[in-house]
């Protein structure tokens, strides 16, 4: 009854105050993620309460049990492309005491069609003085990672490593990754290079990011002489393509590369390419763009990258080859 009268003269956020049972500390809701996880930190209110739920829209779920001398309980999850409604509930015993929403939005560059920025959500960084204060009851916050290359003698002694383990549970890590180096990457360098998010985050990377890839792999100079290069390559952005971290698939690439190019070139995946103007086979004029071994370079699959070079060439169309005229591809493979 005094429920309805606060709902009617518009107080009902009070009363579902006072009937809070937890409090989510962290993430925020709306906020837009560039990475897959999210970090759930949870402040137990109520001793009523002996398991907590996260439960995703895809069907996942989180138990956590709730212990008596135990208030906060920290817990991060994947998220999918996209939208991500997300359901923080607890219990007692099999009684369902209060459920939350969270709404999360995974931006990813590569599947959502470029820079698109969905409605309503903003970027949030975590690592600034004012949110990391929350976490350092219990959490070492300072970033005791060397810059000078040296590799850990135990990773899992890092104070990055405590929070961000369950990041490079990947199949192939790169390695200053997999060593936690994370320093040599997110130097927080911004100044001249990433004056947009001046003081947004302590562990921020240059922007573009090439110029953090190219002081190990030095290959810029190189790729931007040559006479074709690749539109998503042109603009620095290297992490369209290659998660830095590691991934599933060969080159840290964030798809298999057919399914890589075929993101953005989605007409190739039709399997007609090279038509008839080359190719006069058995299979009407229409050349495979995929397989198990490329004829060239027999440790790797054959796919678009087999003829084309991802990031730039001096030949047309960025094949791999020598010469002008496309055709001079094919003796790559076929010598006659
Ligand atoms: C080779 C460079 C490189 C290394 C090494 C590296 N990162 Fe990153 N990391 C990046 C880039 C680039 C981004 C994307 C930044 C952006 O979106 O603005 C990123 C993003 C992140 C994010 C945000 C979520 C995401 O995936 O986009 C977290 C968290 C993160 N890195 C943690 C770490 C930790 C912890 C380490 C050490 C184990 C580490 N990184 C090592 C380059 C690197
Ligand atoms: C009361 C102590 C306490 C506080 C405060 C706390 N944590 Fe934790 N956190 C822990 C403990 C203990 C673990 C180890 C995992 C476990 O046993 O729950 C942990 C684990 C984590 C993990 C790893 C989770 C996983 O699933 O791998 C993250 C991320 C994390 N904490 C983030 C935070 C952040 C961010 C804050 C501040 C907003 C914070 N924590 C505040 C105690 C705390
Ligand atoms: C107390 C736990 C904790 C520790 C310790 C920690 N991080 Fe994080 N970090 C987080 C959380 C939480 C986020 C936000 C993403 C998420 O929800 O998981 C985050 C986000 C980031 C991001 C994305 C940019 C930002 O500011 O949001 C980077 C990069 C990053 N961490 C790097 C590091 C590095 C490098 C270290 C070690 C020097 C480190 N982190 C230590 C919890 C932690
Ligand atoms: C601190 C040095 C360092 C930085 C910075 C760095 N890398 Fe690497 N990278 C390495 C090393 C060492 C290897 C070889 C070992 C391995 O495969 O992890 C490697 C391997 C790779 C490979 C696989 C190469 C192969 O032939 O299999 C790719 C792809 C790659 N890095 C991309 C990047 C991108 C993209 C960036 C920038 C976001 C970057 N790297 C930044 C050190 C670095
Ligand atoms: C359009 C997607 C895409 C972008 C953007 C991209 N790469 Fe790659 N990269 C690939 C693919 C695909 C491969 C595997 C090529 C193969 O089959 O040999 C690769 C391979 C690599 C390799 C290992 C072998 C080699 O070719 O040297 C390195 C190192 C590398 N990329 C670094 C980078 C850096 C640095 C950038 C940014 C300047 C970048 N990549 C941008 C798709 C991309
Ligand atoms: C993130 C989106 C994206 C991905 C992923 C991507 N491309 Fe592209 N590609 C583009 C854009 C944008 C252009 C420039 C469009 C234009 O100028 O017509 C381009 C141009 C090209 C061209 C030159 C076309 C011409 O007419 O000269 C080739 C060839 C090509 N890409 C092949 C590939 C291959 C092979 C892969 C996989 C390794 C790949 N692309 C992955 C976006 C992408
Ligand atoms: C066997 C070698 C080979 C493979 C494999 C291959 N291509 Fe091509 N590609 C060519 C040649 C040769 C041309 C130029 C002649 C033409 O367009 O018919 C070309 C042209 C292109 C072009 C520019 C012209 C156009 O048709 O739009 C794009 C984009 C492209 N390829 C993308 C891809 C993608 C994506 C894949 C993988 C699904 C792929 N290629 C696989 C050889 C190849
Ligand atoms: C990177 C290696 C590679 C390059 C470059 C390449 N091919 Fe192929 N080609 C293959 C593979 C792999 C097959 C499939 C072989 C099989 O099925 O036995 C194939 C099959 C063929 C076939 C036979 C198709 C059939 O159905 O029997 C013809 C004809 C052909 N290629 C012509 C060309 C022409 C023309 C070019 C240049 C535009 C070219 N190829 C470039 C790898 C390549």
């Amino acid at each position: 009854m005094l429920l309805s009268v606060a709902v009617l003269f518009g107080k009902a956020e009070d009363v579902n105050h006072s009937a809070t049972s937890f409090d989510i500390v962290e993430p925020i809701n709306k906020a837009l993620y560039t990475g897959e996880r999210a970090t759930f930190v949870i402040k137990v209110l109520s001793k009523e309460i002996d398991r907590l739920v996260i439960v995703q829209d895809e069907g996942t779920t989180e138990e956590i049990k709730v212990l008596p001398t135990k208030r906060t309980y920290c817990k991060t999850i994947n998220l999918h492309v996209g939208d991500n409604s997300i359901q923080v509930q607890s219990y007692h015993g099999t009684t369902l005491i209060e459920s939350r929403a969270t709404e999360l939005y995974f931006l990813s560059e590569l599947f959502e069609g470029l820079d698109d920025e969905p409605e309503g959500f903003k970027r949030y960084y975590f690592h600034t003085d004012n949110e990391e204060n929350g976490c350092k009851a219990c959490h070492n916050m300072t970033s005791n990672v060397p810059t000078d290359g040296e590799p850990f003698e135990d990773v899992t002694k890092t104070t990055c490593y405590e929070c961000h383990h369950g990041m490079l549970n990947t199949k192939n890590t790169h390695a200053p990754a997999a060593n936690w180096l994370c320093l040599d990457c997110h130097d927080g360098k911004i100044g001249e290079y990433n004056m947009q998010d001046e003081g947004k985050s302590k562990y921020l990377v240059r922007d573009p990011v090439e110029r953090n890839c190219d002081d190990c792999h030095d290959v810029l100079q190189e790729w931007h002489s040559k006479k074709y290069s690749h539109g998503p390559v042109n603009d620095g952005h290297c992490i369209r393509c290659h998660n830095p971290h590691g991934s599933e698939n060969e080159f840290f690439l964030r798809k298999s590369i057919w399914d890589l190019c075929t993101t953005c070139h989605a007409e190739k995946a039709t399997g007609k390419h090279i038509v008839s103007s080359f190719v006069f086979a058995r299979n009407k004029g229409v050349h495979p763009t995929k397989g198990p071994k490329d004829p060239a370079r027999p440790e790797q699959s054959f796919a678009c990258s087999s003829c084309h070079n991802p990031h730039g060439s001096d030949g047309i169309f960025l094949l791999r080859m020598k010469g002008t005229m496309p055709f001079n591809v094919c003796n790559r493979c076929h010598k006659k």
